[in-house]
């Protein structure tokens, strides 16, 4: 079993609670304004950022939970930076199925952007990847587990609350073709956060819709794409008309976190819902 460096970066928080801000499945294409469904997905991440970072000042850092690029494509993983570089806050990015590990790590040469414990006062935030290479599916595997387990260990003793972030979703969601791609190794990972009282919560994207739900002392949390949106409930592919959006969080000290989802507003994205599939 290949072993995972476990990789700490710290950030000391500009004030209590530490704040923070995720967006997920910005699906770059090649070349921007690369279409998705009809929605070009380089503006509707200006927008998300733009109205997002008027909202929420203060920011410790920004999250990326994975399909950032469209096709694991090299300019749009130059692009993400291009966009979120300027904002001076910091940005950390975890893998998605529509991925490519070594281009996204080829934009990072001082290994700041692809960290998988960032520490931000009584917090670590865990990065993982549950990508599985030429599969749509997720899977965390033996060694993002022994990651996790040794990252947690690493934090306990600092008596630090964890938030474990990855792209896709451990519980079902309720949409049948999307629970079809879910973390198969979900069971070895709620065993292993079991033992574990100060992980508080799971936070995902892959599934371009929001959820908010406790499981097993756990704060479950899902956040709509920064461009298309599927349908709640669906059993086959369904695209969404709602707007596109992105999560805030706020982390206390005791172990307290807030968050919520907003969406942008008065930007119009014309969303084609007759596409079946978005591949
Ligand atoms: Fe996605």
């Amino acid at each position: 079993m290949p072993g995972v460096e476990h990789r700490i970066y710290r950030v000391t928080p500009s004030g209590h609670p530490a704040r923070l801000l995720q967006i997920t499945d910005t699906h770059l294409g090649e070349r921007p304004g690369t279409p998705l469904l009809g929605v070009d997905t380089d503006r509707s991440l200006r927008a998300v950022l733009e109205q997002s970072l008027a909202a929420h000042t203060g920011l410790d850092a920004l999250l990326a939970t994975g399909d950032l690029a469209d096709h694991g494509s090299l300019p749009a993983y130059r692009r993400l930076r291009e966009y979120l570089d300027p904002t001076g806050v910091p940005h950390f990015w975890l893998p998605g199925n529509h991925d490519d590990r070594a281009l996204m790590a080829s934009v990072d040469p001082a290994g700041e952007l692809m960290v998988n414990d960032l520490r931000l006062g009584r917090w670590q935030v865990i990065l993982l990847d549950s990508q599985v290479p030429g599969e749509i599916g997720g899977q965390l595997g033996e060694a993002q587990l022994d990651l996790l387990r040794r990252a947690l260990e690493a934090g306990g003793r600092e008596d630090l609350h964890a938030l474990i972030c990855l792209h896709h979703h451990p519980v079902p969601i309720g949409c049948d073709w999307l629970d079809q791609q879910q973390v198969s190794d979900a069971d070895a990972l709620f065993a292993l956060l079991a033992g574990f009282p100060l992980a508080r919560a799971l936070l995902w994207g892959h599934v371009h819709q929001p959820l908010d739900r406790d499981y097993r002392r756990l704060r479950l949390l899902a956040t709509p794409s920064t461009c298309v949106q599927f349908a709640p409930g669906s059993p086959n592919f369904q695209a969404d008309t709602l707007p596109p959006g992105y999560r805030w969080l706020h982390l206390y000290d005791d172990g307290r976190l807030e968050t919520a989802v907003e969406r942008v507003h008065g930007v119009h994205f014309s969303v084609d819902l007759q596409q079946k599939g978005y591949l």
